[in-house]
């Protein structure tokens, strides 16, 4: 049996008869006494708990935010971790701690620290070429008693900074350590297989045992429901899952891939980048993964439309060898998909939309960002001249898997691309679909945004037929601003 073995501002800990569902947020408060990491919501939406993860992402090492309470210990097998506490050193606090105080934006104890961890990843960060990578690297951290401003300046006065000091040198020097892991304690099993062949033998051993990559999801019903899984494989130790490739004619998306890899990938997609942008915190980001949304098969999950309007194809994979399914058949009933036991979802696969194709994605909620949506779309129309060639029309939210509107497709397809046409198209998805009413929206209303969305899709693709997001999308001040009046 092996021990969990991690690094903990720069010192080795090793552990043996802790429950692999144990947090880190959990053992850093209770076990190692590392208070300054606090527990706000416990469910991954307000940043209190977060810490910096030194990962090593498509080939390159870098430090990710990350949200301690969706944490399991397994997941950090063999990883290097800072807590707030590791900042400050004999030469004093850390510039983001500065940056911080001088820019006057201390929140409350209890948001502070993990104010400062987003930011120490921005610090050591690359890019921040666009105002909204500011945003996307701090929105994570809610409540801001005293203003979101002073933080997203004093974010802008360190984001990419990578001084030159010992987290830097670490970033350079540290070697990534296996994740492999087949650890047991309290009556509880995590492995962590490193190859394909060796998931096949721990699924044969154990075939009811339940998948987890992230966590994002699956933590949850531990934090909250209370939760205690028997048995759990992490797909995250297995390469060939973590593979994409944008820049072939079809591209490949490995379903172990996380979301702010493949939101800073995906630019010649912007269907799906714009998609990425609205889709949840960057902590969350940086542990949730593509095939984490799929197979949970929510009708509300926000990657499934932009799938199945990019006709993509799902490859299936398990001991037996590869099955290829279309995304459309993917999602079976609620919750349910076409994977049978023993089966992984390995990768994605689609023709990115050509020149001749409308397309984008829309997401609805009572929040604009970081929500669960009410309704989501994807839509993706091909044009042969004024003449629609083919429309594909998903949606999210409308029924009890993600879906498309065939008979609104259908009366599209042959016919001018048209108001008149979308018009009385949008009329069709009444006999299409017939959604819920739940708190997130009644059925009246989310068929009013279902027929609005693509009214609203013929208007904006006039002029930019594959539209990215634009920048604010937020409300947050934009960079550069005017300095306040003091
Ligand atoms: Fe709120 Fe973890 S405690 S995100
Ligand atoms: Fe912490 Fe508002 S509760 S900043």
């Amino acid at each position: 049996m092996d021990r969990l073995r991690f690094c903990l501002n720069d010192r080795w800990v090793e552990l043996r008869d802790v429950s692999p569902t144990t947090t880190l947020l959990r053992y850093l408060r209770d076990h190692a006494h590392l208070t300054g990491t606090k527990e706000g919501c416990a469910e991954g939406d307000c940043g209190a708990c977060t810490v910096a993860v030194l990962e090593t992402i498509d080939g390159k090492a870098q430090y990710r935010a990350i949200n301690s309470c969706l944490l399991l210990l397994p997941m950090i097998q063999g990883k290097r971790v800072y807590t707030v506490e590791a900042l400050k050193d004999a030469s004093g606090y850390h510039l983001v701690q500065h940056a911080l105080a001088d820019e006057l934006g201390s929140q409350c104890g209890y948001c502070t620290p993990g104010v400062v961890m987003a930011m120490f990843e921005a610090c050591y960060g690359e890019g921040f070429k666009e105002p909204w990578e500011l945003d996307a690297a701090m929105c994570g951290n809610l409540c801001r008693c005293t203003g979101y401003r002073p933080i997203r300046e004093a974010t802008a006065k360190v984001a990419g900074l990578r001084p030159v000091d010992r987290f830097t040198r670490t970033l350079h020097e540290a070697k990534p350590e296996p994740m492999a892991l087949a650890y047991d304690a309290t009556s509880q099993r995590f492995c962590t297989p490193a190859t394909l062949n060796e998931l096949w033998d721990v699924l044969d051993a154990n075939p009811n045992a339940r998948f987890v990559n992230g966590g994002t999801d699956l933590s949850l019903e531990i934090t909250k429901r209370y939760a205690e899984p028997q048995m759990l494989v992490s797909l995250e130790g297995v390469p060939d899952l973590k593979q994409f490739d944008f820049n072939s004619p079809a591209v490949r998306i490995g379903a172990a891939v996380d979301l702010s890899t493949l939101e800073f990938a995906s630019k010649p997609v912007p269907m799906l980048e714009r998609m990425l942008r609205y889709f949840g915190a960057r902590q969350v980001k940086n542990r949730a993964t593509v095939g984490g949304n799929l197979c949970n098969a929510s009708p509300i999950g926000d990657l499934p439309p932009v799938f199945l309007a990019l006709d993509a194809t799902f490859v299936l994979l398990s001991r037996a060898g590869e099955r290829r399914v279309k995304a459309s058949d993917f999602f079976v009933a609620y919750r349910k998909t076409a994977l049978a036991p023993k089966e992984i979802l390995a990768r994605v696969e689609f023709a990115p939309p050509g020149k001749d194709v409308r397309a984008t994605s829309y997401k609805v909620s009572k929040r604009r960002e970081l929500d669960i949506s009410c309704v989501s779309a994807a839509f993706a129309v091909e044009l042969d001249g004024e003449n629609v060639r083919s429309a594909r029309l998903a949606y999210g939210g409308m029924a009890a898997t993600p879906a498309r509107a065939k008979q609104a497709e259908a009366a599209l397809v042959g016919k001018p691309w048209t108001q008149a046409n979308v018009d009385a198209a949008a009329k069709l998805l009444d006999a299409d679909f017939k959604p819920l009413s739940d708190h997130r929206g009644s059925a009246p209303y989310r068929m009013l945004v279902a027929k609005n969305l693509l009214r609203g899709f013929f208007e904006e693709t006039r002029t930019a037929p594959q539209p990215r997001l634009p920048h604010p999308h937020t409300a947050t001040v934009q960079a550069g601003a005017p300095a306040r009046s003091p």
